[in-house]
């Protein structure tokens, strides 16, 4: 795990908490399973690796099959399907219109509650895709491989641009509308975005926020950093009607809804790609300062989505689904638009906060829309929890399937979600996976496996996963120990690297169990995905949290570094250090630990404005539980920060181990007594 000194990891943190016993999945639900078969795991057992993944591909329609199942001469930069050929937005929406034409495609929640749901069926859906497409093509003269930078709130226009994109080949990168205007000139640097597709104004907590400001920034701080984009797309929250107090700028910016009136009745022929060509970048925060743009390609991801959308969520074409993420989170790529949308299904866009104007809301969607499968987060549950829940007995709805992931859920908020939100008629799956893997790696597949509270459960099919200590040795399967998880094989949905930075994809997802370089034997790189877990004698995983420099907040991925990068933009800050505190609602939640410039006052105003700079540099949700500004931070006599000791004193943990290599253990009595304060 993480050594003494560069910090403390989650995993460390995390509640061990005992044993539960079974939840069988209720026999209404497994009757009607799209997959019933209990010897699944068998057809996708390692010796019929890797042609069983042609089960998944086979769920697309393809311009032209593949050759090849998997070329590994590159490893561990795998190729999936090689030789075929597809579009995905043909897939999502073209090759539904025989059957499903006038079946809704999105529903669209706005949030202030006397907005009327809109229902987009899939021809209006494939209408407005070919002339978004058309724009993007002749007037922004966007073709195959360009980069488009995507900052975009919940509403249908997002996947309406995404689904654009994909149709001309070319490679979206949507950046999540929480994140600042400076999070977004990062990524558009780091992908030489041709354009910025944004919008003037969304809903969030019955506040219209001003969205376009964030635009005006992005475009300033990127150019400022040697890349700007040609345009600046703006889509009207109010069609029509430009809902935002900042200016559009003339030559510049584009108001999309005026532009579109040239371009209607446009179609536009999907572009034939390769499977291997990318489809999207996904930034993700790791231990360093700079965000990584995972890239991810279209044959193999597609195909995972579908597959898990299909098995795992179960997904029938008469289910209305519902996914709580943000599509600008992987979540949403893959389990709101592209896997749902691949099937034919009716997926729902809700544009606001869960709890906004109060706990019932969702339920009342669920009723009006007739949801039947439901994911969320274990944060959103135990927020709807802590606001009191809504009374889902009072409405008229019933879920057959309920997901959570993106953290380790405690038993007790599992068992709630069960009975009070499932009303104990609908099955769980706890997933886990990650913005790299593109989708599912371990759940339980819901109409076979029982379900265990607090742990996410066996692998997927065709997932081989393998717990490894410090020093490589295979941590007993079974046994309860503690180590890295990593999976032992490529598969379909895998992230292709890290755009324009392959070596760090290899140092970072493989290089520590990876005995020889040059093998091009998959069986010779394992992927580490950075998390600690452990496996109970069933078989179940449980999945312990990061054990790097990243804390999950919420469910959202940050970088502590890009946190303590962010405090140091404010002048009096000399130095600091975040760690992960364990927070009843968000699960963790960092706090920040500063020292000062000499001869700086610790004041409210600065205590705040480190906050503020936090905000301003990655967005609100990075904002800090807690800004101690201490006199000194406890180093050891090397100059390195020892977080671990900070993470004891913000966990109310009163064993802060040894402090006797400390240049300084005087500071921690210090520091614990400002705690205690
Ligand atoms: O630590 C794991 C946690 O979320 C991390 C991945 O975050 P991100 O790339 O943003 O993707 C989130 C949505 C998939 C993982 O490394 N995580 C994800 N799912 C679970 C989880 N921890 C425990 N249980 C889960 N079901």
């Amino acid at each position: 795990m993480s050594d003494e000194t560069s910090g403390v990891s989650e995993a460390e943190i995390a509640v061990h908490w005992g044993e539960e016993s079974y939840f069988h999945p209720p026999a209404s639900f497994s009757a009607q399973a799209n997959l019933q078969d209990k010897n699944i795991r068998d057809r996708f057992s390692l010796d019929n690796f890797p042609q069983c993944f042609e089960e998944f591909a086979d769920l697309l329609t393809w311009d032209r099959r593949w050759d090849k199942v998997l070329d590994t001469s590159d490893a561990p930069f795998f190729k999936w399907f090689v030789g075929g050929r597809l579009n995905a937005s043909y897939n999502c929406i073209d090759r539904h219109l025989e059957k499903h034409s006038n079946k809704t495609a999105i529903h669209f929640v706005p949030e202030p509650e006397h907005e009327a749901i809109q229902h987009m069926t899939y021809r209006e859906l494939w209408v407005r895709v070919n002339e978004f497409a058309a724009l993007l093509r002749d007037f922004a003269g966007v073709k195959q491989g360009d980069r488009i930078t995507i900052h975009m709130p919940m509403v249908p226009e997002l996947p309406i641009a995404m689904l654009a994109c994909a149709r001309l080949g070319a490679i979206h990168s949507v950046v999540f509308a929480g994140f600042s205007g400076k999070a977004a000139a990062d990524r558009i640097v780091d992908s030489e975005s041709k354009l910025l597709i944004t919008m003037d104004s969304y809903y969030r907590s019955g506040a219209l926020l001003d969205h376009k400001e964030k635009a005006d920034i992005a475009y300033e701080d990127s150019k400022n950093q040697g890349h700007a984009v040609d345009k600046v797309l703006v889509f009207e929250r109010y069609p029509g009607r430009y809902s935002s107090p900042t200016p559009i700028v003339e030559g510049r910016d584009i108001i999309v809804n005026d532009l579109l009136k040239d371009f209607r009745g446009q179609r536009v022929d999907p572009v034939s790609v390769k499977s291997e060509d990318p489809l999207f970048l996904m930034y993700t925060s790791g231990s360093t300062g700079r965000p990584k743009g995972a890239q991810h390609g279209t044959g193999g991801y597609l195909s995972y989505a579908a597959w898990t959308s299909k098995n795992v969520q179960d997904i029938h074409p008469e289910d209305v689904y519902w996914c709580m993420a943000d599509i600008g989170w992987i979540t949403g790529h893959s389990y709101i638009v592209y896997g749902p949308l691949a099937l034919g299904a009716s997926s729902i866009i809700y544009e606001g906060t869960p709890t906004y104007p109060d706990a019932g809301r969702p339920w009342r969607v669920a009723e009006e829309l007739g949801v039947t499968i439901f994911h969320t987060s274990p944060t959103a549950i135990r927020a709807l929890r802590k606001a009191g829940g809504g009374n889902p007995e009072k409405y008229n709805y019933h879920f057959k399937h309920m997901t959570t992931v993106g953290e380790p859920i405690e038993p007790d908020v599992w068992k709630w979600y069960y009975d009070v939100i499932g009303k104990k008629e609908a099955v769980i799956v706890d997933t886990w996976w990650q913005t790299e893997t593109g989708g599912f790696l371990i759940t339980t597949m819901p109409a076979i496996d029982p379900m265990k509270p607090g742990s996410a459960g066996p692998a997927m099919p065709g997932i081989h996963p393998v717990i490894y200590d410090e020093d490589g040795n295979e941590v007993p399967p079974g046994s309860n120990k503690a180590g890295n998880i990593c999976i032992r094989n490529p598969w379909p949905g895998m992230f292709q690297t890290i755009w324009k930075d392959p070596d760090r994809f290899v140092s970072t997802y493989f290089a520590k169990y990876n005995k020889d370089p040059k093998s091009t034997d998959w069986r010779d790189w394992p992927y580490m995905a950075g998390d600690g877990a452990m496996q109970a004698a069933d078989g179940y995983y449980r999945i312990l949290g990061r054990i790097d420099d990243v804390i999950n907040v919420a469910g959202h991925r940050l970088g502590t570094k890009e946190l303590e990068s962010a405090a140091l933009t404010v002048p009096e800050v000399a130095e600091s250090a975040v760690v992960a505190a364990k927070d009843d609602v968000k699960g963790i939640m960092p706090e920040i630990y500063v020292s000062l410039q000499p001869n700086v006052e610790p004041t409210e105003e600065l205590r705040k404005r480190i906050s503020d700079a936090i905000a301003k540099e990655i967005g609100p949700i990075a904002k800090p539980r807690a800004v101690w500004i201490v006199p000194d931070l406890p180093k050891t006599r090397s100059g390195k920060i020892m977080r671990r000791i900070l993470a004891a004193i913000s966990n109310d943990n009163n064993d802060v181990g040894d402090v006797t290599t400390l240049s300084n253990p005087e500071t921690v009595d210090l520091i614990r007594k400002l705690h205690t304060k």
